[in-house]
């Protein structure tokens, strides 16, 4: 039987198959639904340093195959989420990442230390992606701001570090390499896409906040461009995010430079599917022969147009 352990830097997961922040709850929602014990890890709802509302409805509303939300990072709060939700997650038999998101890298800081305190979580995700929130530093959009926060809070607590991007950027592996060189153990890629839906009727944007994040199997092919070139420009390893639906989806993000994936959007309609993902993952690199899942990850070889390229540029500089 082929290896599911991955190791993310400093992070050592059972198999690569999570579950995304925001799509999952604090887990107690799914407990009728899912084993547990099987995901490679939970990724439960960002947290942030106070209690937050978030945006005014709706908050969310479907498009062509896909998902437009703006949530605005709704929680109780870091010392709720202490009281309420840490002991429980830790004791579901599989690894917790905790998500957090502040205002600026004091906040970022202050939220590692408290969570550092907790020797049973597995990692931190920096949420410094989310397109729905205003008011605080827009780290994932400026590469110097990235290694701040991430440099940081690595210095802060003894966790492993992975850095959520977002995609809304013109150079994703820009900002990629800033998370890298400061430290980060993985890069979780991507959060959602800014879009709009409209009802062009009322003349309005459907969604209370206006705009918001589009995820769910539209944005799969976006996602895997982005994993796809960060994995050619940066060694630390990558989780990918965008619209897994299928065996076929994890192993199109393995191939192209994933190490581990993330399931998001489909969990509120197929909540068991990441449990099922974890079966189908351990056959399918049985049949390819694999004998861990790191023999499948970054194995993508340039399209025929590309080689063609390569070899005319070769034969001219020859
Ligand atoms: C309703 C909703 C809420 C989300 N909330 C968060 C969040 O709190 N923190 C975060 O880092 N990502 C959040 N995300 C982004 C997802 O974790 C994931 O990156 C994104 O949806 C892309 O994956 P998918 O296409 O599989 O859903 C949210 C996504 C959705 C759909």
């Amino acid at each position: 039987m082929p290896r599911l352990d991955v190791t993310l830097g400093r992070l050592r997961l059972k198999n690569p198959i999570l579950v995304a922040s925001g799509t999952f709850g604090y887990a107690r929602e799914m407990q009728a639904y899912v084993d547990f014990a099987r995901l490679g890890g939970i990724i439960p709802k960002t947290v942030t340093p106070l209690p937050r509302p978030g945006n005014p409805p709706p908050r969310t509303v479907e498009t062509s195959s896909g998902l437009l939300n703006s949530i605005g990072l709704d929680n109780d709060g870091l010392d709720a989420f202490i009281a309420k939700h840490v002991e429980a997650l830790l004791g579901l038999g599989t690894s917790i990442i905790a998500n957090i998101a502040g205002k600026n890298t004091a906040e970022f800081v202050q939220m590692a230390q408290k969570l550092n305190e907790f020797p049973g979580l597995a990692a931190l995700e920096l949420n410094i992606s989310c397109p729905n929130v205003s008011g605080g530093v827009d780290y994932g959009t400026n590469p110097k701001m990235t290694a701040e926060v991430v440099s940081a809070v690595r210095a802060a607590c003894d966790l492993p570090i992975i850095a959520k991007l977002t995609p809304n950027v013109t150079s994703v592996v820009e900002i990629a390499r800033a998370a890298s060189d400061a430290g980060a153990d993985a890069l979780s890629l991507v959060n959602t896409f800014q879009g709009l839906a409209v009802n062009w009727r009322k003349r309005k944007p459907v969604l209370g906040n206006g705009i918001g994040g589009l995820s769910g199997p539209a944005i799969k092919p976006l996602a895997l461009r982005i994993v796809w070139q960060v994995a050619q420009a940066v060694k630390t390893p990558i989780i990918g995010v965008g619209g897994i639906q299928s065996i076929d989806d994890v192993m199109e993000f393995l191939v192209c430079g994933a190490s581990a994936v993330q399931i998001g959007t489909a969990n509120f309609y197929n909540p068991g599917l990441a449990n099922a993902l974890v079966d189908e993952l351990d056959a399918m690199l049985a049949q390819e022969g694999c004998d861990s899942v790191s023999d499948i990850v970054g194995t993508l070889q340039p399209s025929t147009v590309a080689l063609m390229q390569q070899a005319a540029c070769s034969q001219n500089t020859a």
